[in-house]
């Protein structure tokens, strides 16, 4: 081994001292179940539930329109199209991980995902419908009664629309991406080259690690969108107030969750506004926005390349069949 390369070892090693105090790997999916508790019978539920257009006032906008487990987990156009294709206010996040984040939304105001799946189905730019009529519907069908009696087992009336938003939380649980190069690299692998390792050292020295670190390299604190210098108002429209919706502070006004980075090179277009489809452009939106710090263009270039290294293998989802409707099933409406 030459002289550099032994050099190139001892600063990777030494990195990975470092990066391995600030991140964590993702857990597969089984030690995530074995974790949490979650009966087979929840997971298949919530899969289906998931994939169920029926929940919807239309009955053709399901939890994977806006979330495809196809392309990262979202659905990869600015701000999402929902019911009567009305607009909603911002851009899809990935469902992929989403089960690490310390509370759920751009504004964290759903404390985790059984709560946060309340919110979609009523939603009138999403799904728009209500907790009675998805019951009803629910109810209607054998199968399903079927389903949630083996789910939630001892109670008696198993269909609610808490034990739907229970199972989907138990399905989401299982949506996580391990094995990333990044990952492989903080078990004691050569995965990253000189250009990825180069981006890792910046992403530490430079400060995003101050928002985006754990397991999911962000999704856990919450920050004003332009700390240092707000970026322009397609990117951040005015009209959002982010977290101060939440908490009626002052201080959050403009206030956003740092969006958690696993798989970020599957999920453009960013931020909550979704209006910056090129993930370098991103970067340095950060740069100068969250740290006064215009990164030169090899710094962003090896800050994207680490960035790419957070993809991990994406969850295999069978798309179920689902049960069909019956005589009782609600009809779809406007
Ligand atoms: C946010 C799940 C339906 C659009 C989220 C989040 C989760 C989720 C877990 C938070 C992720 C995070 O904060 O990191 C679900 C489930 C659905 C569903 C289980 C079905 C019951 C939909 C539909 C649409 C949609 C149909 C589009 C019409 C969005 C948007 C956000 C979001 C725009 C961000 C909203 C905000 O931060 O204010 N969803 N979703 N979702 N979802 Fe969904
Ligand atoms: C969002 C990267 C520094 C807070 C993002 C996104 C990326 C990113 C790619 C978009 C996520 C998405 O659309 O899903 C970086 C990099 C940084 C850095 C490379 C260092 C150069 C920081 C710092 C803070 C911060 C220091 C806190 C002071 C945030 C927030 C968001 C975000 C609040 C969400 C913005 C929004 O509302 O759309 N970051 N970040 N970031 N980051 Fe950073």
């Amino acid at each position: 081994m030459s002289g550099s390369a032994l050099a190139q070892d001892a600063s990777a090693d030494q990195l990975r001292g470092v990066a391995k105090t600030i991140f964590a790997p993702v857990p597969t999916a089984a030690e995530i179940i074995k974790e949490k508790g979650y009966t087979p019978e929840q997971i298949q539920l919530g899969q289906w539930l998931f994939f169920e257009p029926r929940l919807s006032r239309s009955h053709i906008i399901s939890c994977n329109t806006c979330h495809s487990v196809g392309t990262g987990g979202a659905d990869n156009i600015p701000i999402s199209i929902g019911h009567g294709w009305q607009h909603g206010p911002r851009n899809s996040p990935t469902v992929f991980n989403a089960v690490f984040n310390a509370a759920q939304f751009w504004d964290g105001r759903a404390a985790d995902l059984k709560e946060q799946a309340k919110g979609p189905v009523q939603a009138s730019v999403e799904m728009n419908n209500t907790p009675d009529a998805v019951e009803t519907t629910l109810r209607s069908m054998p199968e399903y009664v079927e389903l949630f009696g083996k789910a939630f087992g001892v109670e008696s009336d198993p269909v609610t629309f808490d034990n739907m938003a229970r199972a989907l939380e138990a399905f989401e649980s299982t949506l996580v991406t391990p094995n990333a190069r990044f990952d492989q690299f903080l078990a004691g692998q050569p995965t990253l080259d000189e250009q990825e390792l180069k981006g890792l050292n910046l992403f530490i020295n430079k400060g995003c690690i101050a928002c985006h670190s754990g397991v999911n390299v962000g999704g856990q604190g919450y920050f004003p969108f332009g700390v240092i210098k707000k970026p322009g108002a397609e990117i951040l429209p005015p009209n959002d107030k982010g977290r101060f919706t939440v908490t009626n502070t002052a201080s959050d006004e403009y206030v956003f969750r740092a969006g958690p980075l696993r798989n970020i090179a599957l999920t453009a277009p960013y931020f909550h506004s979704g209006e910056v489809w090129d993930l370098e452009q991103a970067v340095a939106i950060m740069g100068s926005s969250q740290l006064g710090h215009e990164l030169d263009a090899d710094e962003v270039k090896a800050i994207t390349a680490f960035l790419h290294t957070l993809t991990g293998e994406q969850p295999q989802v069978v798309y179920p069949t689902l049960p069909r409707s019956s005589i009782d099933t609600p009809k779809p409406q406007q």
